[in-house]
Parts: C-alpha cells; sequence; structure tokens
C-alpha cells in the first residue's frame, strides 16, 4: 500500500484542478458564468460534484484540497468549514434534531462542550458526558435516542488517548455515528476511518496548514454519511476562502516532515522533563504515565509537538516568573505551528464533569516547535531556575 508520505505528494494534484502546474491556482469567485444554456443547465446538474457552479460551492483551490483531505483520511468526501471549530459543530447539527441525545468525551476541546451546554441543549438536544477511558462501559450510557459518539484524542489538555474501535463497535451495534476529533494525530499517525470513526473532524488551523497563519476546519466523511454531511455544510451557508485552502494545501505537502520533527524534539523534552523534580507526571501518550497509552501503542503510528506535564510543587507567582521569562516559547491559546508554545492551567477539575482529575498543581502545556531542542530545553531549564527562585524567596520569608 502506499505510504502517506508518497500519498500527501501527490493527493488531489489532478489536472483538472492544477491545470498543469504543480500547486492549483488560487481561483477566488462568487460569480461563475456560462456562455450557454446547456453549460449551465450541466453546472446545476452537477453541482454538489465539484463542477463550478457558484463560489460557495467551491472553486478548483477548494476542490483540489478537499479531494487531498479526503484521500489523507480515506473517506468518501471532505466537507470544508473556516475554523475547527465550524466544522465540529456543523458536523454535528447536520445529524440531531430535537429530542435527539449525543454522547460527548468529557474531556473534549472547551468550546466543543460550550456547543454542547448552550446551543445543542437550547435546541432540545441532551447531552451526555463519558469518561474518555470508559471503554465497553459506553454502552450503558447509550439510550434508544442517541444518535451521536463524539470522541477526542488524545484529550484536550489532559492527553488521554481513547480506545477508538471499542467504542466505535459499540455504537454502531446502537446505530449511532461516530465522530472523533481527529486535530492531534492530523490524519497522518491515526487512521480514523479505519478504526470505525464515521466522521474525522480536524482543526486544520493546527498541523495541516502547520505555520500559525490560517483558521480552517475539515471533515471527512464515509459513503454513509457523506451526502447529508455535504448538503448540511452547503445549507448552514459554510464555505472557506481559496487563499487560506491554497495556503493549507502548501502546508500538507510537509506535514510528514513536519509531524516527526516535533514528535522527535517532543519526545526528547519530555524525557528531559520526566527527570525534573518539580514534575510529577508527563501527559504525552507515548509515556505509559499516560492514560490510554496502551491504546497509542497499538493504534497510532507518530507522535508531535503537544504534550502536557503536571506540577508536583509551586504558586502562581512562581509559575508567572516561570512563563514571563521564556525566551523561545510563547504563550498562546493554540498549536501547531512551527513555533514553540506554552501555557499554565490550573482549572481542569472544574472543566471536567465526570472524570476524576488526581492532581493538586497546575497542568503545563507545551507545543514544541520547530527551534533546536537544545535551545528549548535550556529555556526551560532556565525557566525552573526562576521557579525555584521565587519558592525559595517565599519560604525564606516564611521562616522570618
Ligand atoms: C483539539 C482541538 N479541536 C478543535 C479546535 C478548534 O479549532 P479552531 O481554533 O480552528 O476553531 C482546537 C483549537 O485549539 C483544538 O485544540
Amino acid at each position: 500500500m502506499m505510504k502517506k508520505e508518497t500519498k500527501i505528494v501527490s493527493s488531489g494534484r489532478k489536472p483538472q484542478w492544477t491545470r498543469g502546474v504543480v500547486n492549483p491556482p488560487v481561483e477566488r469567485a462568487s460569480t461563475v458564468v456560462f456562455e450557454s444554456v446547456k453549460e449551465m443547465k450541466h453546472a446545476t446538474a452537477n453541482k454538489t460534484n465539484k463542477t463550478l457552479f457558484y463560489g460557495r460551492r467551491g472553486t478548483t483551490t477548494s476542490f483540489a484540497f478537499s479531494d487531498a483531505m479526503t484521500e489523507l483520511e480515506g473517506g468518501a468526501g471532505c466537507a470544508l468549514y473556516p475554523s475547527g471549530t465550524a466544522a465540529i459543530t456543523n458536523a454535528i447539527l447536520a445529524f440531531v434534531e430535537a429530542g435527539d441525545h449525543i454522547l460527548m468525551v468529557d474531556t473534549a476541546y472547551e468550546p466543543t462542550r460550550d456547543f454542547c451546554d448552550k446551543v445543542l441543549k437550547r435546541i432540545g438536544v441532551s447531552t451526555t458526558y463519558y469518561d474518555p477511558m470508559i471503554g465497553a462501559g459506553i454502552k450503558d450510557l447509550m439510550q434508544s435516542n442517541t444518535k451521536i459518539l463524539f470522541l477526542e484524542s488524545p484529550g484536550s489538555l489532559t492527553m488521554e488517548v481513547q480506545d477508538v474501535p471499542t467504542l466505535a463497535a459499540i455504537a454502531h451495534d446502537h446505530n449511532c455515528i461516530v465522530m472523533l476529533d481527529n486535530t492531534w494525530a492530523a490524519g497522518v499517525n491515526f487512521d480514523a476511518i479505519a478504526h470505525g470513526v464515521d466522521i474525522s473532524i480536524q482543526a486544520a488551523t493546527k498541523y495541516i496548514v502547520g505555520h500559525s497563519d490560517v483558521m480552517l476546519g475539515t471533515a471527512v466523511a464515509t459513503e454513509k454519511y457523506w451526502p447529508t454531511l455535504r448538503e448540511n455544510s452547503y445549507l448552514m451557508g459554510q464555505c472557506t476562502s481559496p487563499d487560506d485552502l491554497y495556503l493549507a494545501l502548501r502546508g500538507m505537502r510537509t506535514l510528514p516532515v513536519r509531524m516527526k520533527q516535533h514528535g522527535d524534539s517532543a519526545l526528547k523534552v519530555a524525557q528531559w522533563l520526566s527527570h525534573r523534580p518539580e514534575v510529577a507526571t508527563i501527559l504525552h501518550p507515548a509515556f505509559d504515565s499516560c492514560p490510554g497509552h496502551e491504546y497509542y501503542k497499538r493504534d497510532f503510528s507518530g507522535s508531535n509537538g503537544l504534550f502536557s506535564f503536571v506540577l508536583n510543587c509551586g504558586n502562581q507567582a512562581a509559575i508567572t516568573a516561570l512563563l514571563d521569562g521564556m525566551k523561545h516559547f510563547k504563550m498562546g491559546y493554540s498549536w501547531g505551528g512551527f513555533e514553540s508554545l506554552i501555557l499554565s492551567v490550573s482549572s481542569i477539575d472544574k472543566m471536567r464533569t465526570v472524570s476524576h482529575w488526581p492532581y493538586q498543581y497546575p497542568l503545563i502545556r507545551l507545543h514544541i516547535g520547530l527551534e533546536h531542542v537544545d535551545d528549548l530545553i535550556d529555556d526551560l531549564a532556565a525557566g525552573f531556575e526562576r521557579f525555584n527562585q521565587v519558592l525559595l524567596a517565599n519560604t525564606s520569608a516564611d521562616k522570618r
């Protein structure tokens, strides 16, 4: 079978989209004009079928990118959205109606939870949160009106890896659609559809784009669900800019090499952190300290730059000293770009409703960028020095 690296170089490059050059042109359009009634009729009859019809249905730039994503994830088609959040919310909305119920993983990205608690609730769709490690226990939460089982693996911030094949098999027994936020694996390190997922969703904003300059969402569906997903995306008026799609397609070509470099450096940093006295645990799927590590070993082919660790001491002043002085790690609410990022979170227990968070001290999430790993480790070492100085000063003041 063709390897992912090879597939990514050629995917979406049909001559009808590229017109002979390597990359498809940026084709901006609202209006498509026809010279004859026959041409217009043909376009109208084939408007869902990648034929130029009207800007909102896409142009050759979006056709090339959605083909490339479909090939990458092995589905029947890919719907495009102006953000990862729009991909998640629109994929869910495409399949629910008042009176339905969905199962949402407790470790979902916070805006995904907010959408369930605010928008779904308002339209009469109920949500039950489940522990990411529930496995076969999910069958006890299935109701006759459960339409969607939503997964995110690894989980946001806390990185739990889910047993996707087991969860998917039980969901299918109950006639339930399986959706996965597959952003972490980016379509290269975990084959969602081959593991039983019906709709694989990504914030392409992260690794697909890879350069921190575009917001974009994708949802790749299997044959069974693609027509409904595509039509609902159209009905909801979802469309994306060809300039952004061009950048996403360009980013995608280097995805496997970037992921490998991010992953190798992140493993080195995580190893180094695991020996630090200030660290309680490493939450990286490749470490056996991470819940679901066994599923990572079984189902994934690699990692990337995003992981977390939990402190085993500290206070806000010490953490602020660590964060404020970083040279390479900047604070930002994102990841997946070429640059390193750092984020401290002290309220994990307030962000979950059914899973237990056993740690007392804050979690730090890192995104390991493409800088040299030695510089990143030096930066963190200096950060811990500032952190310890503040703690030491506090202890001395207490003694006085
Ligand atoms: C796991 C995950 N899913 C979805 C999103 C949402 O993507 P976007 O910011 O493009 O809406 C994010 C953003 O951080 C994320 O981390």
